[in-house]
C-alpha cells in the first residue's frame, strides 16, 4: 500500500467513526409531537388555553397560564400516582399555577400520555418511531401509561423521586438549590466521557425526577452537543430516540455500543465505568 492510499484509508476510517456519532436527520425534529398535523398548537394554544384549543369548554381558570398549555389537565388535578414499585408517592398539583416542577414537567405530558385519568387527545397508543430489531416485538410498544389504573411499573418520577449526591449509589457530585454539579473526580470524568444532559426539577432545594428531566418534548431524534456544554463529546448532532435529552441510539450498528447504558448512568453512578475502575468511555 503506498502512502497516499494508506492516508485515504485512515481518513475514511476516521470519517466512519464520526458518521456513527454525528447525524443529520432528514425528518422533522418534532417527530411524533407533530401530533398528526396539529403541530405546536396541540400543546400550546396561543389564546385561552384548552378552551381556546376547542378541546375543553370548561377547562377551568388557569388553563393556559403556564406555557400557554392547550390541553385540558383538570381531570389530573390532585391525583395520587405511585411509581417505582410503590416507594415513590406523587400527588399531582391541584392547579396549573402550583409553581412546582411537576406542573410543566409532568401534568403537561400526562394530559395526553395518561391512559387512566386524562383524555388522551389524538393518541394512537403505539410507538411512532420504527423500533430497531434489538427490541422484542417491533412497533408494538404502547405510549399511554397508567392504563392498568396504577403507575407502579413506571420509573420513579415526581417530587419524592430525589436524586442524591455522595450516597453509596450516587455520584461524587454536589447539590445546591436543587441543581446538581458534577464536579467530583469521578462525576467530572463521566461528564467528559458522556455528559450530564438530564434536567432535574428543583423542589424544596432538592433535585427531583420529572418527565422532562429525561425527555425534551420538542426534539425527538437528535441531541445537539455544543462546545463548552456539560458534555465532553465532540460538538455536533447525535442520534437519539423517544425525545430523550442525551445520545441514546438503540439502533447503533455497533453491538458494543454502550450509549444507552450511559444514559441511565447519568444518575445511577454505582453502575458506571468511572465508579467501578474501568477506563471505558462512551462507545458509539
Ligand atoms: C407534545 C407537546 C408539545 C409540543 C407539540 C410543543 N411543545 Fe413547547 N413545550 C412543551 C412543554 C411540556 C413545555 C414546558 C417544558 C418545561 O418548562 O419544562 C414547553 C415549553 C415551550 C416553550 C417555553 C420554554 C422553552 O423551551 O423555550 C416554548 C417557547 C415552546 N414550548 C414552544 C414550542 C413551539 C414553537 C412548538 C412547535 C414547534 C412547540 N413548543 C411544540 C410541550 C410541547
Ligand atoms: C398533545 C398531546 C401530547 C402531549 C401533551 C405529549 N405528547 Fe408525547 N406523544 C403524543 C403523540 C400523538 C405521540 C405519538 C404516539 C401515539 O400516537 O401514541 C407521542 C409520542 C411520544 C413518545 C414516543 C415517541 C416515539 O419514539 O415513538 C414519547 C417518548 C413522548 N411522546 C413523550 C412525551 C413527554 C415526555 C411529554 C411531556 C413533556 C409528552 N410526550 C407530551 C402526544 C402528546
Ligand atoms: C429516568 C428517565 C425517564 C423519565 C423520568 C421518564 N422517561 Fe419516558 N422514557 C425513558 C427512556 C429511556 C425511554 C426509552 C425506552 C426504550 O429504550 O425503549 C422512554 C420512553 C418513553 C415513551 C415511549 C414508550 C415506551 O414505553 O418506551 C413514552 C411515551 C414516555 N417515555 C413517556 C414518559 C412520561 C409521560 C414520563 C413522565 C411521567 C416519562 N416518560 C418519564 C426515560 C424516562
Ligand atoms: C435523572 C436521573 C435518573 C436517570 C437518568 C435514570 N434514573 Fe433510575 N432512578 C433515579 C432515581 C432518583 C431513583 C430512585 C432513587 C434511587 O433508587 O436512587 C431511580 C430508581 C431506579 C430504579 C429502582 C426502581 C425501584 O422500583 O426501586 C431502577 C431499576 C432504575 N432507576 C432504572 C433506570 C434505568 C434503566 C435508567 C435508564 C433508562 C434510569 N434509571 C435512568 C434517577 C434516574
Amino acid at each position: 500500500m503506498n502512502r497516499r492510499v494508506l492516508l485515504a484509508v485512515v481518513f475514511l476510517a476516521a470519517a466512519g467513526v464520526a458518521a456513527a456519532q454525528i447525524v443529520s436527520p432528514s425528518t422533522d425534529v418534532l417527530g411524533a409531537h407533530l401530533n398528526y398535523g396539529r403541530g405546536c398548537g396541540a400543546c400550546h394554544a396561543p389564546h385561552s388555553g384548552a378552551t381556546g384549543n376547542g378541546s375543553a369548554p370548561s377547562a377551568g381558570s388557569g388553563s393556559g397560564n403556564v406555557a400557554l398549555w392547550g390541553e385540558d389537565v383538570s381531570s389530573l388535578y390532585g391525583k395520587t400516582i405511585v411509581t417505582g414499585g410503590g416507594a415513590y408517592v406523587e400527588v399531582l398539583p391541584t392547579s396549573m399555577s402550583a409553581a412546582t416542577p411537576d406542573v410543566a414537567g409532568m401534568l403537561t405530558c400526562l394530559s395526553c400520555h395518561d391512559g387512566n385519568y386524562a383524555q388522551t387527545a389524538m393518541m394512537k397508543n403505539k410507538i411512532y418511531e420504527a423500533l430497531p430489531s434489538t427490541y422484542g416485538t417491533a412497533n408494538s410498544v404502547p405510549t399511554l401509561i397508567g392504563v392498568n389504573g396504577n403507575y407502579l411499573s413506571e420509573h420513579p418520577v415526581g417530587l419524592s423521586a430525589a436524586i442524591t449526591c455522595g450516597s453509596s449509589s450516587g455520584w461524587d457530585c454536589t447539590q445546591s438549590n436543587g441543581v446538581i454539579h458534577m464536579t467530583g473526580a469521578r462525576s467530572s470524568q463521566f461528564v467528559s466521557n458522556y455528559g450530564f444532559f438530564v434536567q432535574p426539577g428543583s423542589y424544596n432545594n432538592t433535585a427531583v425526577v420529572v418527565c422532562t428531566t429525561c425527555h425534551e418534548p420538542h426534539v425527538m431524534n437528535v441531541v445537539t452537543v455544543a462546545r463548552g456544554s456539560s458534555s465532553g463529546l465532540p460538538a455536533g448532532t447525535y442520534a437519539t430516540m423517544f425525545f430523550l435529552r442525551a445520545p441514546y441510539n438503540p439502533n447503533d450498528p455497533n453491538p458494543q455500543s454502550n450509549q444507552t447504558a450511559q444514559f441511565c448512568r447519568q444518575c445511577h453512578a454505582d453502575k458506571s465505568n468511572e465508579m467501578n475502575g474501568s477506563t471505558a468511555r462512551t462507545v458509539f
